[in-house]
């Protein structure tokens, strides 16, 4: 596995793929490697000639200061998966490589308009305009012929998918299963920084997700809205941010299950100061 650090490595790695005429598959990190994220690798190697991961751990994409320090950093594990797995590049830039012209002086940003402006958009603001800026830079330097998402992040695949069409990008988006601990938490980089008792009440948060798709036939959008919410906030160590029920095209809530042919719940929880995220579909296309 080739290891690159500048944009020059990354570009010389690039140039050495294309000279080959060899597909390529990019999955985007920010590290701290998991079955989740190997799932992505795993399906890119599958699917194309060559793969590239990038480790990078965004500071543009983080509205709360203590979150960027306190997210789990362990490059070198994750350098040691990845090879083990079969990646074939590993690009881990510094923020200096990806922000060269200093994180106060970036001037790109992104309207996503109504898919970014609810659920991870509200709660945070300026989280995908990081993202769509990081993920820009990271095409640029990566033009993948794919790139594998992980529908964890349900929203950001809508916000990758609008950031390519706005920026008139020629790489297809991959969105990639949920992949659940044996309990059904899904699997976070997040996790590691929970105690024993918070990451055994944080099972309810999936558990919840699946006896709500068995409530779908027989209740109302309202009621499963309030079942989740009152269900999950009656966990002692777990606070409900937000669940809301949308359609999976627009990102939007809806209030009637024949609304919207796509329909997914997505769920925001606090869990002492670590905040996880997961969703569940109602409605599958
Ligand atoms: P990160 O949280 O490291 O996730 C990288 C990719 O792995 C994302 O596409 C995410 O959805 C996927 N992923 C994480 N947990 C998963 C799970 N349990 N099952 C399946 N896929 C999972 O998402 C980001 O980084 C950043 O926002 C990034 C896109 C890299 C931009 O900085």
């Amino acid at each position: 596995m080739i290891i690159c650090k500048t944009r020059e490595e990354i570009a010389k790695a690039i140039a050495d793929v294309r000279k080959e005429h060899k597909t390529l598959g990019f999955i985007p990190t920010m590290g701290a490697l998991h079955k989740g994220h190997i799932s992505l690798v795993s399906k890119s190697i599958n699917e194309n000639d060559c793969t590239a991961v990038s480790i990078f751990v965004n500071p543009t994409q983080f509205n709360n200061k203590n979150d960027l320090l306190t997210y789990p950093r362990t490059v070198d594990a994750d350098l040691a998966l990845l090879e083990q797995t079969g990646a074939d590049i590993a690009f881990v830039p510094t923020v200096e490589a990806m922000y060269p012209e200093g994180l106060e002086n970036i001037t790109e940003s992104y309207d996503f308009g109504a898919i970014g402006a609810v659920m991870e958009g509200a709660a945070r603001p300026g989280h995908f305009n990081g993202v769509g800026i990081v993920v820009h830079r990271l095409f640029e330097l990566v033009p993948a012929d794919r790139a594998y998402f992980g529908m964890k992040d349900f929203q950001q695949i809508a916000i990758i998918r609008e950031m390519v069409r706005q920026r008139n990008i020629d790489i297809e988006i991959i969105p990639c299963p949920i992949v659940r601990e044996e309990d059904g938490l899904a699997l976070s980089s997040r996790n590691t920084r929970l105690n024993d008792e918070q990451r055994k009440q944080a099972v309810q948060i999936s558990q919840t997700l699946f006896k709500a798709v068995d409530l779908v036939q027989s209740s109302s959008v309202a009621e499963v809205k309030e079942f989740v919410e009152n269900t999950v906030n009656s966990v002692p160590l777990l606070e409900v941010e937000y669940f809301e029920i949308v359609n999976g095209f627009t990102m939007q809530s809806i209030s009637s299950w024949d609304e919207a042919e796509w329909v997914v719940g997505c769920i925001t929880v606090n869990v002492g100061d670590v905040r996880l995220i997961d969703n569940i579909a109602f409605k599958n296309i």
